[in-house]
Formats: C-alpha cells, structure tokens, sequence
C-alpha cells in the first residue's frame, strides 16, 4: 500500500510546502505551518488525456434573476450585498463574544417567517439557543434547530429538512469524517467549508457560516476558505465598545468595504441607521482645531469629525500621533502645509484623531485633515457649518475624489450650509441649502475656510 501522503500548509496564508518549517517562508509568521493529511485525489490516473468541456457564449446562458431574501435587518442587508441570495455562502467572522451568533439567530427568525431555516449549532446547546430566541422577542417561522458537529450528517439533514437557509455555528466545531484532524485545523476547516459550499452549490440552500477570530485577529485559515466562500464578513466593535461595526471583507454579490453599524443591546444587535450621527459631535460653539470630512464607506458616505492638536514641542523629535488614519500620510500633509500653505509645524508636537473610532483608507480626508491642522495652528476655529473633503497633492493642489454628488447631498442632509471640495468636484446644479466652495488649491482652501 502506498504511504498517506502529507504535506504542511500555512494556517496564516494558506502555503503548502513539502516539509516542515518554523517559520513560514511566504509569510514569515512562525508556528503556523502545520501538518495536514491529503485526502488522495479520485480520477487521478497518469497520463489521463481530458475531456472537452462544452463551452457556451455569454448570449447562450440564461441566468435566472432570483430574488434576495431579506434578513429582516436592513444593515445586514445592505452589507449583504441588498439581502441574501440563494446558493451563497457567508461567513460571519469576529471576536468571541461580538455578537455573531446573536445577530444570525435573529435574522434566521426573520428569514423563517417566509422560508425554512435550520440553525446548527455545535457550540451551544438548545437550550441556550431557544432561551436566547425566546429573549429576542423575534416571531417565527418554520425554524429547526440541531446541535450537531459532523459536517456529514449536518448536510444530510438539511437534505431531509430541505431548509432555503442554513445556518452553521461554527465551521471551527465542525469535523469531517474525510480527514484525521483535529476539529478547528486549516485541513478541518477548509473539507468542511468546502463539503458546505459543494451542498449550497448544488442545493441552492443559502449557508451562514460563523467563524471565530484566531489571537493574531484572523480568521482560522483565511486565504484557504476565501477563494471558497462567496461573502465574508467580519464584525468588529467600536473602539469605545459601544457600537458593532459589521464589514464584508469580500462579496461576490455587493460592494466590499460596506458597513452596517449596530448596538448591542438587551433584545439582541439593533441597527444604527443613521451613522454619520454617530461620528459626529455638534459642539457648543466652534472649536479651533476640529473640522468636519465627508468619508466614503463601503457605497455610502460618512460625515467625520476630525480632531488635531498642535502643541509646542519639547523633545528633539516633535512628535506626529494620529488615531483613524496612515501617519505617514499626516506627515505628508504637514510638509504641504508649510510649502503650499505657509504654516511651519516643526516644533511642534501634531496629534490628529478621527473622532468615533473609524479608520479612513481613503485620501479625500485629506482636506478636512489638513483644515484641522491649520485651525488648530491658528487656534481659529473653523465654521461649524461648514464641510470639508478632496485629495491634498503634494504640489498643493486640490485634487477630485469619487463619490463627490452623494457626499455633497449628506452633508445638506445633515444641515451643513457650506461644503469646500475640489473644483472637480463642483456639482453640475446648484444645491439646496448648500453653499459649494471649490478650491483648486490648499491655500485657497484654508483661505476660504478662515476667512
Ligand atoms: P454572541 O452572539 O454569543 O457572540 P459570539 O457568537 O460572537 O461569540 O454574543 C454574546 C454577547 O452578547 C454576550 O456578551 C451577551 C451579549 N448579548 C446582549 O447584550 N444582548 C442580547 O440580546 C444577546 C443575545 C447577547
Ligand atoms: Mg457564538
């Protein structure tokens, strides 16, 4: 008989190598190559010459337009990609205790109310599960619960009960009679995802996954389950603990990077449906150093209070502290700030923080960021009803960012009266109750902001 064969794959990016190692040689992180058994391969024969594949034209193939259903839940909706398609896969990812099993539970009391669900859970028994559905106050439908683990009677059950969604909690817990490994593995996740994915697949059953976080703050074996898994989303809580920031890090059928905001609260996660409200705090009266950015998250936009503080500086290295965005790209804005816009901050210690606990990737803060900056220098506040967004190049110029119609209409929807944006950013209209500055250059943007 020949021998199994083994090889050892990186449980942090999903490297197979033919011999072990202590370090990964791809992604440099240690004590993440582990051993896995290959599951021998059906149909492998040597020499085997191939098939022709009947090939199609794009006209030729029908594509039914099926219907989402939806959660019940609008944020998780929207992240969704506008609610749940049939014969998808989602993952959930997050910390323990963020709030994955709780939100999937009411959304599957909602999804019963017009489809079978059944809700699998190798994690909790079913008594802690309907004690906690019973607290959600959620109606239902036709929803079965099963406490199982084994990837292989999960699926025949849903084959018998025929559910249009299935939920599993979680793929760590789930083990495959296929390979001898330990449940929670990259090779146990990965056949179980995989036996899921080919069930959803052929059944048309939609599929939630849960998976929980490993200590380094991923998902047990990402890069080998992504390729796989047709929506991954990761919920994440706000840095003050108050808010759950849910995210799809990809999604076949929707914007990636779309955020749907919730709070946890005693009947389960509500959603927060008006989040710029939430990043933004209306102070008394104008204060130096604060200014207001339109971000763009996932496929809408963000009204962002930015915060900086310039103070004297007394060690040999002023310091650059920011919160929410690149450093690198602070220091970038102070140096065309003093080039393009005559403020000198050496000297000076410059802490910047975008208020809310968000994270920007994008460059179009830059102009609030840089607006912030020099309020702050000058200790002129800047005026409160007034907005900022666009791209600082480092010649000084003001350059366009996407998305500028549908940043302009929040910031009229929340009662700013003046918007300072890029002169390519400039509507095509005039807008209600919205005063549009376009500035070309920072300089003429700081003027205009601080008259
Ligand atoms: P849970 O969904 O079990 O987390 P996960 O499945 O991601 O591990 O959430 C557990 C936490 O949520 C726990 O700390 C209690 C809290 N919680 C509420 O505050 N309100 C609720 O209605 C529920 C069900 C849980
Ligand atoms: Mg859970």
């Amino acid at each position: 008989m020949a021998r199994p064969k083994v090889a050892y794959l990186c449980s942090e990016c999903g490297a197979a190598f033919g011999k072990w190692f202590g370090q990964c040689p791809e992604c440099g992180s240690w004590n993440t190559v582990q051993e896995q058994a290959v599951p021998v391969a059906a149909g492998g024969a040597a020499g085997y010459a191939g098939q022709r594949t009947p090939v199609r034209s794009l006209a030729q193939i029908a594509v039914a337009k099926t219907p989402r259903r939806s959660t019940g839940i609008g944020e998780f909706d929207r992240v969704l990609g506008g609610g749940l398609v049939p014969g998808s896969v989602v993952l959930i990812g997050g910390d323990p205790g963020i709030g994955k099993s709780t939100v999937l539970l009411q959304a599957a009391c909602h999804l019963s109310r017009e489809a079978g669900v059944l809700y699998v859970s190798g994690e909790e028994s079913l008594e802690q599960i309907a004690l906690r559905a019973r607290r959600l106050g959620v109606a239902t439908g036709r929803l079965l619960f099963a406490a199982e683990t084994v990837v292989e009677n999960i699926i025949a059950t849903a084959e018998a009960e025929r559910p249009a969604v299935l939920v599993v909690d979680s793929i760590q817990t789930c083990q495959t009679a296929d390979i001898q490994a330990p449940p929670g593995s990259v090779s146990q996740v990965r056949e179980a995802a995989a036996h899921l994915t080919r069930f959803a697949k052929g059944s048309g059953t939609a599929v939630f996954l849960v998976g929980h976080v490993t200590k380094s703050g991923d998902l047990a074996g990402p890069r080998v389950l992504e390729h796989i898994i047709d929506v991954v989303c990761a919920i994440e809580s706000s840095p003050d603990n108050r808010y759950r920031l849910l995210r799809a890090v990809k999604n076949r059928f929707g914007a990636v990077n779309e955020l749907g905001v919730f709070a946890m609260t005693d009947r389960g996660m509500r959603e927060v449906r008006n989040p710029s409200a939430l990043f933004l705090s209306r102070h008394e009266e104008p204060l130096a150093g604060s200014s207001i950015g339109v971000l763009w998250e996932g496929s809408r936009p963000l009204l962002v209070e930015v915060q900086a503080l310039v103070d004297e500086s007394y060690g040999e290295h002023p310091r650059r502290i920011v919160m929410g965005m690149e450093q690198n790209r602070l220091v970038m804005l102070l140096a065309v700030l003093h080039k393009h816009g005559g403020l000198a901050t050496f000297g000076h210690d410059v802490f910047v923080n975008l208020a809310g606990g968000i994270r920007v990737g994008e460059t179009a803060a830059d102009l609030a960021v840089a607006a912030a900056v020099a309020s702050a220098m000058t200790g002129r506040p800047l005026p409160a009803d007034t907005v900022f967004f666009g791209e600082v190049g480092l010649a000084g110029e003001v350059r366009p960012v996407p998305n500028g119609q549908p940043r302009l209409a929040e910031a009229a929807k929340h009662g700013f009266r003046c918007a300072v944006v890029p002169a390519a950013n400039r509507p095509p209209r005039p807008m209600k109750g919205l005063t549009v500055r376009p500035v070309a250059r920072l300089a003429e943007a700081l003027a205009v902001s601080q008259p």
